[in-house]
C-alpha cells in the first residue's frame, strides 16, 4: 500500500526561531496520525539545520524546496545536493510550478536536479501542473505527462521519488481542482509512471495533490483513489490548520 503523504511547503515564510517553535508544537500535537500517514515539512534552506536537530528523533520529515543539479562549483546563491544530504535531509522538492515561473526552470534543470538528488542520496518530491490557459486549451494531459517524462529522464531507476501534481491557477488563489479534475490528472501520470517505468513503478510511487487545501476541502481529495496525500502552502503556516490535514484518514 503507497503511504499517504501530507507535505507543507512553506516557501519564504518562517526563520529558525519560528520554525522550531512550530514543529515543536506539531510534533507533540502529532502523535496519533494513522499508521499509512508520512508528514514532511518543506522549509527554507537555512533553517535545514536546526529543523534536522528538531525532528530527528521524531516521525516527522523533512525537506529542501530546491536545489542546484551540481554537487558543487561557481553557482553563488544556490544549495548544493550533496550538503542537503550532509543536513541529513530526506527529501527536497524539484520544479515547483513558482520555481518554473519566477526562475525559469526548465525540464532539462528538472532531469538533472532529480538526477543529483538521487547520486546525494536524496529522495526528490518533483512538481508538475499545468496552467489556466493550458488547461482552457485542452492541454493538461500533454503538459503534465511532458513534464513527468523529462524531469524522471535521468533518474536512478533504483531510487524512489515522490510526484506532486500542482494545477498552476489553483496554487495561493483558493481555486482548488474538483476532486473530479484531480483523480484525472493524477490517473493520467499514473499511467505515464507505468509507461516509464512499467506497472511496478506506477504502483509504488506517491502521487500528492497541491494547490489550496485546506481542512474544509481536504477530505473530498483525499477521498480520490489516486490521490497519494497532499502539498500544502498557505494551510501549512499554521499548527492549527495544518494539524487537520496531517491526520487525515485516507480511505
Ligand atoms: P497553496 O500552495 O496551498 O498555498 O495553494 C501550494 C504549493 O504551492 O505548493
Amino acid at each position: 500500500m503507497r503511504p499517504f503523504v501530507i507535505a507543507a511547503n512553506w516557501k519564504m515564510h518562517k526563520g529558525p526561531a519560528e520554525a522550531v517553535t512550530y514543529l515543536k508544537e506539531f510534533v507533540s500535537k502529532a502523535k496519533d496520525l494513522p499508521g499509512r500517514n508520512k508528514v514532511i515539512f518543506f522549509v527554507p534552506a537555512v533553517d535545514l539545520w536546526v529543523v534536522q536537530q528538531t525532528l530527528r528523533d521524531s516521525q516527522t520529515g523533512w525537506g529542501a524546496q530546491n536545489c542546484h543539479f551540481e554537487t558543487h562549483g561557481a553557482f553563488t546563491g544556490e544549495n548544493s545536493p550533496a550538503v542537503i544530504a550532509e543536513l541529513l535531509t530526506p527529501y527536497t522538492l524539484v520544479g515547483h510550478s513558482e520555481r518554473r515561473a519566477i526562475f525559469g526552470e526548465t525540464d532539462a534543470m528538472m532531469a538533472k536536479k532529480v538526477r543529483a538528488l538521487h547520486d546525494a542520496g536524496v529522495e526528490p518530491m518533483l512538481c508538475v501542473g499545468e496552467t489556466l490557459q493550458e488547461r482552457d486549451a485542452g492541454k493538461t494531459g500533454d503538459v503534465i505527462r511532458h513534464q513527468l517524462r523529462e524531469g524522471l529522464k535521468l533518474r536512478d531507476p533504483a531510487k524512489p521519488f515522490m510526484i506532486a501534481y500542482e494545477p498552476v491557477w489553483a496554487i495561493g488563489t483558493g481555486k482548488v481542482a474538483t476532486p473530479v479534475q484531480a483523480n484525472e490528472a493524477h490517473s493520467l501520470l499514473r499511467a505515464e509512471l507505468s509507461s516509464i517505468g512499467g506497472e511496478d513503478l506506477a504502483k509504488k510511487t506517491a502521487i500528492l495533490y497541491g494547490g489550496s487545501v485546506k481542512p474544509e476541502n481536504s477530505a473530498e481529495i483525499a477521498a480520490q483513489s489516486e490521490v497519494d496525500g497532499f502539498l500544502v502552502g498557505g494551510a501549512s503556516l499554521q499548527v492549527e490548520s495544518f494539524l487537520p490535514l496531517a491526520k487525515t484518514e485516507k480511505r
